[in-house]
């Protein structure tokens, strides 16, 4: 594994290599144990778009791990101004030794991959959030003890938290189901490649989804960059929320997650939000520990 673009590069046992590593780096972490691993190292880490997550548990990681994390506001570099990705990925891997990358076109991430020379991780696209997926994939396994005949449901739009889902569930052997309107679907040929598993189903009635769900996930119904598209995408995913009404159709011991920042009324319930807190800011953590695991693997060298 030299990157971190997409979970579907994964395979299974990579992926459970990182959430192993990632629980034991919590375990220790928490017992006071300092984990100098990545001592003298510096992650750049490019912001296209906002973030309060990625952006603290990426640098504070990589300072607990020894290293330093190095801000670059993606319109304050030179690529803000048409400098293009193979140029700024060549420049970047003389001075770095990994880059965290959050923007919009998936091809700009595989790009940065392709004519540098250092490991590049994928902090979200419009297409996919891999790092998102590793923590949600601890936090699961800790409330769960495992994940072979699990479901877990999907309720919103079919963005980069739904495509990314996908690959992480179907590739541990996770039953995923999307509850989506027909016109917000995943993408394509993920959902193509994802069905051969027999593990997916996407479909519009939230309650036939939801079913018997281990897990429940919900994501914003307008993302970041789809701001123009908010008030149509407010009428349109009207009743695609996670509420007590559907929960009702869920396993009695539902986890329910979501990748923050929520908003309450809309994909969610503040009732929901707060009756499943401690698994949502257990998941929010989990980001730290997740990404820790993926830096190690990654940049040590
Ligand atoms: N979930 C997530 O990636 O949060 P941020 O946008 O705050 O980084
Ligand atoms: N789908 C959301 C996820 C935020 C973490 C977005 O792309 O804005």
């Amino acid at each position: 594994m030299k990157h971190l673009l997409k979970l579907e590069d994964l395979t299974e046992s990579e992926i459970l290599e990182i959430l192993d590593l990632a629980d034991k780096l919590k375990k220790e972490n928490k017992k006071g144990i300092k984990h100098r691993i990545l001592e003298g190292k510096t992650l750049g880490m490019i912001f296209s778009k906002a973030s309060t997550r990625t952006r603290v548990s990426f640098e504070t990681g990589i300072y607990q791990l020894g290293g330093i994390g190095l801000f670059l506001n993606g319109n304050e570099l030179q690529l803000g101004r048409g400098e293009p990705i193979k140029d700024t990925a060549r420049v970047l891997s003389r001075y770095l030794d990994g880059i965290m990358i959050r923007t919009f076109k998936q091809s700009d991430v595989e790009d940065l991959a392709k004519y540098g020379s250092i490991p590049i991780i994928n902090g979200l696209t419009d297409y996919c959030h891999p790092c998102q997926v590793l923590a949600d994939l601890q936090t699961v396994r800790e409330y769960k003890g495992g994940f072979k005949g699990l479901k877990l449901c999907y309720v919103g739009d079919g963005n980069n938290m739904a495509n990314s889902l996908i690959a992480g569930c179907v590739r541990l052997g996770i039953r995923v189901a999307i509850a989506c309107p027909d016109k917000y679907r995943p993408d394509k040929a993920l959902t193509e490649r994802a069905a051969k598993s027999g593990l997916l189903s996407i479909g519009s009635d939230i309650g036939e989804m939801i079913k018997d769900a281990d897990v429940v996930y919900t994501d914003v119904w307008a993302s970041m960059g789809m701001e123009a598209e908010k008030a149509e995408r407010e009428k349109v995913f009207k009743g695609y929320q996670v509420n007590e009404k559907y929960l009702k159709y869920a396993k009695k011991d539902v986890v329910v997650l979501h990748c923050l920042p929520a908003h309450r009324g809309e994909e969610i319930t503040d009732a929901v939000m707060e009756a499943h807190a401690a698994e949502i800011f257990d998941e929010a953590e989990n980001r730290l520990h997740a990404q820790k695991a993926v830096m190690v693997k990654l940049m040590k060298g």
